[in-house]
């Protein structure tokens, strides 16, 4: 298998113009062999945003100083059809990806979003098996939508939720909603048969530190895996500050503190989260009492291995979390000349194998200034 060779063109920085240039160099892609970018990387996750709305306004992402009552959302006729996101996602298992998420703004105010993880579930991977499909959501919806959802094919979900206490989490969400809701969508996600369920959970200083170990305590024992967050200097408007950020090491000690606990062997390559579990008193492992993850971006990046691309809400693929520009594919889907799935193939795979985005750990060695920059997307735009 020969390493496929770089084009010259780079479609990233403008929307497409199907030159017949390009086009021939699409064509000619030998998607045979590994597609990887240019550190090596494969792409095996797609993130695929379907709205660029939420019913939140938390602070660390759609603060409301900046998310008014008279905010300009994507119209209607901008946002990807569920088919166009479905060849897109066919599109990218022929180039390995494994793991699909939905994400958003808040994924389950998108109108009858069931259809697409249905059409979704019937994807294949390249060796034949079910993608490992999830969700990101707030779960403000999630006692409504669960079974909705377990019956149109979705493997496994992750909640946000950032503290136990009412009064918290009101100011954190910001529009004051209650955490008995977030706790009873969890309720009825089990109940439903979900297994896997994650609560990711942002740490900010000076915001929900006392929430650390009363989260710990309650999801410990419950098969629900709850992951720390490191706040991050995401988008344009979150007025990130290093002083706000809590390291995952300080997270971690607080935790030891009161329960003893061992690294776990990652489970993939490319993953996201460090995971611990719990001893028992004989100072093994004991499963039963679950495991908690530590997402340490700011402090340990994890860049080497990403292997994650985004899908916004108007079609533009994103090849890092803190990107000021994406490869439009709407465009390319809606042209005069429609394309099918394996020339969309060829085209992500043209444009996987230019990227070389490495953000946080070019910030962690100090090569970029850490905070906010005014040019780059914004979370709620291209998911988490
Ligand atoms: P699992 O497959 O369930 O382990 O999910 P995941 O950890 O791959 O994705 P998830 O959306 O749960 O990620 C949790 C959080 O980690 C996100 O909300 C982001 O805050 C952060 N995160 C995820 N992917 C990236 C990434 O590629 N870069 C950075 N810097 N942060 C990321
Ligand atoms: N820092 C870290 N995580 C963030 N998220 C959004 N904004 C930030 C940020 N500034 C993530 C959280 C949330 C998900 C929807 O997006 O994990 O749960
Ligand atoms: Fe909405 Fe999630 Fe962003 Fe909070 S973090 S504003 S719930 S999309
Ligand atoms: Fe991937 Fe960019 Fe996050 Fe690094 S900062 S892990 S390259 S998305």
């Amino acid at each position: 298998m020969s390493k496929p060779t770089i084009p010259v063109i780079d479609v990233r920085q403008r929307p497409t113009v199907m030159t017949p240039e390009l086009r021939a160099i699409i064509a000619s892609l030998d998607l045979e062999g590994p597609v990887l970018d240019q550190l090596s990387r494969p792409l095996r996750d797609l993130r695929i945003s379907v709205t660029d709305r939420c019913n939140f306004r938390c602070s660390y992402c759609m603060p409301k100083s900046v998310f008014t009552r008279d905010h300009t959302y994507l119209p209607q006729s901008d946002l990807l059809s569920f088919e166009e996101i479905t060849t897109i996602a066919e599109a990218a298992t022929r180039l390995g990806v494994k793991k699909i998420r939905i994400t958003g703004g808040e994924p389950l105010l998108r109108k009858n979003l069931e259809i697409l993880i249905a059409q979704l579930s019937a994807l294949r991977t390249t060796d034949g098996k079910p993608l490992d499909l999830t969700l990101t959501t707030n779960a403000s919806l999630l006692k409504r939508k669960a079974q909705l959802l377990k019956d149109a094919g979705l493997s496994r979900l992750t909640v946000s939720l950032d503290a136990l206490d009412d009064g918290i989490f009101r100011k954190m969400n910001d529009m004051d909603f209650p955490v008995v809701d977030v706790l009873e969508g969890i309720d009825t996600a089990l109940a439903v048969g979900f297994k896997d369920i994650k609560v990711n959970m942002v740490v900010k200083r000076g915001t929900n530190v006392d929430q650390i170990v009363p989260m710990a305590r309650h999801f410990r024992g419950t098969g629900v895996a709850l992951r720390f967050i490191e706040y991050m200097d995401v988008g344009a408007s979150n007025g990130w500050r290093m002083d706000e950020v809590l390291p995952s090491a300080d997270v971690l000690a607080m935790l030891q503190a009161q329960w003893p606990m061992v690294s776990l062997p990652a489970k993939s390559k490319g993953e996201t989260a460090k995971r611990y579990g719990y001893l028992d008193a004989s100072g093994a492992v004991d499963a039963s009492l679950g495991e908690v993850g530590f997402i340490s971006s700011v402090t340990e990046a994890f860049c080497h291995e990403c292997n994650r691309a985004r899908l916004s809400t108007d079609g533009r693929l994103f090849a890092c979390l803190f990107a000021t520009q994406g490869t439009d594919i709407k465009h390319l889907l809606r042209g005069e000349e429609p394309v099918n799935a394996d020339f969309v193939a060829r085209y992500l795979a043209h444009t996987w194998m230019q990227r070389s985005d490495q953000y946080s750990a070019l910030r962690q060695a100090g090569v970029i200034p850490a905070g906010n920059a005014s040019a780059r997307i914004e979370m709620s735009y291209i998911g988490g």
